[in-house]
């Protein structure tokens, strides 16, 4: 409703004397669509205006009745409803869909700016945990939605690559471990031999210190640790770039932690000349206690560098080198103090673009109701859900639908649409439960759901084609022609702007999904409630006009959630 909200806005300011986005800020839907499409609220100019709120809206009425642009004007209290003129209404927003749908989501506010998105980032020989599959998920959407909206978006896996861990993994694996099964299923064995690790050292100590002269040895660049290590790595890294590509996830840059082994010095001497480090028992810390916080630790006693100077340095070279205005980190909530150290510390270095730095927390995943936890080696291997969600995928289709062409490709993006739509359709901040039954329902709020939806508006754009019915743009209707259901349908596929920019300032994709459910439900009322091919003439070239947007803008939708959309499923 862009375009509708922006007349209204300049036509109020100007006759009230405000300015025109607090009128569009003020603009609402009312609740009961027989009121009206659009509400304007007047309460919030009666202060600046000393009149009462109904002599403002009675004002406000009459300049938008006589522009002429509206169906109909009504005062109720202190609101103005208007109602819309359906039929040009509806013409302009289908023919933006079918022009460019990309600009019905966006106005492209952020052109200029630079995002550097922090996602994904798991550890090395260790399972990507589901922390990291959110955090890859709402990652990814995250980029897409930005983008959208006018960023220059730099996707960033900031690996875990480095530490303490790599001594224990290398000790277990000249121990326990064979180049053949670690080839075989780098992540899977890596891990067992860490966990295998763990229980041995409860009765062997000794083996802690092994593991702590393996990494010393790493450090200071011998020959065989870094062998190891690197193999480790690129291990590791194909079997997550296996599961990326199956997402559809890529990034721009892999900058694991180890990237900033030698950057990590320059961070220190900063600190330490801007006088913000301070010894707490033999560690070397940022005192943040005047903000409520613990200290920063930025150099252990054993003189060892860790996580949050690796931060700082990593904020400095996305900032300096990458060119980033923003920082963007989606990062599991259980680190959100973290991020408030470093970010404070940034601006404790005179960084004034600490205020662009976010961290985007987003809930647990439970599996079935149950919590998950890598540590006590109870793992749910997502590689195996996502296979399990394409293989039911499988059988749906092969249910619903066995005459499909091209069954497998179209099961493996359905499959997948369902685990990744299951994880961004609640607030991010929420927990999500994991629930097989409910994954996959093709008739729940679903990926799959959204995706039938998507098809069936194609399978009625094929048969027009069949028909040799052509889809053109759309005739102008007289009002009164659209059904409410048509018009409702219009009414949602108007609010995209609306939601990606929620989106965006959110920094949330559960308000792009729920826009893309809205569509669905609408589109499937306007699909039962209205006959398209066998309607006549303009009525029957608007209704394939706007199931032709409805097709476009979804795709968009589950584009910008990191989903594919099938053409027929
Ligand atoms: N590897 C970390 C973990 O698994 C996440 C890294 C997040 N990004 C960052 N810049 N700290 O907990």
């Amino acid at each position: 409703m862009y375009e509708q909200k922006q007349s209204i806005a300049s036509l109020v300011a100007d006759r009230l004397g405000v300015a025109a986005d607090d009128v569009w800020m003020a603009i609402e839907y009312p609740p009961d669509p027989r009121l009206g499409d659009l509400a304007l609220p007047c309460f919030r100019f009666a202060k600046t205006l000393r009149k009462a709120p109904p002599a403002i809206a009675a004002d406000a009425a009459e300049v938008l009745r006589q522009s002429g642009l509206f169906a109909r004007v009504d005062v109720a209290g202190g609101y103005v409803n208007v109602t819309l003129r359906r039929g040009p209404v509806a013409a302009g927003v289908i023919d933006q869909a079918q022009r460019d749908v990309a600009a019905l989501f966006s106005r492209r506010r952020h052109t200029g700016r630079r995002a550097a998105v922090d996602y994904s980032s798991p550890n090395i020989a260790k399972p990507f945990g589901v922390g990291h599959l959110r955090s890859t998920m709402i990652g990814q959407s995250i980029c897409r939605l930005l983008a959208a909206d006018g960023f220059e978006v730099v996707g960033i896996n900031h690996l875990g690559d480095w530490g303490t861990q790599f001594g224990k993994n290398i000790v277990a694996y000249l121990k326990w471990g064979d180049e053949e099964t670690v080839r075989r299923d780098p992540v899977k064995e890596l891990f067992r031999l860490y966990v295998r690790f763990h229980e041995e050292a409860k009765d062997k100590p000794e083996l802690e210190d092994e593991a702590r002269a393996w990494f010393k040895r790493l450090e200071d660049g011998d020959e065989e640790a870094t062998r190891l290590w690197k193999w480790f790595i690129a291990e590791s890294l194909k079997a997550f770039e296996q599961t990326y590509r199956r997402l559809g996830v890529r990034f721009d840059h892999y900058l694991g932690e180890s990237f900033y082994n030698d950057k990590m010095d320059a961070v220190v001497d900063e600190l330490r000349q801007r006088g913000l480090l301070t010894e707490s028992e033999g560690a070397e810390v940022v005192d943040l206690s005047a903000w409520n916080m613990p200290p920063c630790i930025i150099r252990k006693s054993d003189g060892a560098t860790i996580y949050a100077t690796r931060d700082l340095a990593a904020a400095l070279y996305r900032h300096d080198v990458l060119g980033a205005t923003d920082l963007i980190y989606v990062v599991g909530a259980e680190q959100k103090l973290h991020f408030a150290q470093v970010f404070k510390v940034l601006e404790l270095m005179g960084r004034d673009w600490a205020a662009h730095c976010h961290h985007i927390a987003f809930g647990m995943m439970k599996y079935n109701g149950e919590r998950l936890s890598t540590r006590r080696g109870k793992v749910v291997y997502l590689e195996e859900v996502l296979e399990r969600a394409v293989q039911e995928a499988r059988a749906i289709i092969e249910e619903k639908n066995p005459g499909l062409p091209d069954k497998d490709r179209v099961a493996e993006t359905v499959g997948i649409g369902a685990v990744v739509f299951n994880d961004l359709k609640n607030n991010r901040l929420h927990d999500v439960d994991f629930r097989w039954e409910d994954v996959l329902n093709f008739d729940g709020e679903t990926g799959p759901y959204v995706q039938y939806t998507h098809a069936r508006a194609c399978s009625v754009l094929r048969r027009a084609e069949a028909e040799g019915v052509p889809v053109t743009s759309p005739p102008v209707l007289a009002d009164e022609a659209l059904a409410d259901s048509e018009w409702q349908l219009v009414h949602q596929l108007a609010q995209s702007n609306e939601s990606l920019e929620r989106a965006v300032d959110g920094f949330d994709p559960s308000v792009m999904a729920r826009h893309v459910l809205d569509v669905c439900h609408a589109f499937n009322r306007f699909y039962h409630d209205a006959p398209i091919l066998g309607a006549e003439d303009d009525l029957r070239a608007f209704r394939l006009a706007l199931t032709d947007a409805t097709r476009r803008v979804l795709a968009h939708g589950l584009y910008l959630l990191g989903l594919e959309a099938p053409e027929a499923m």
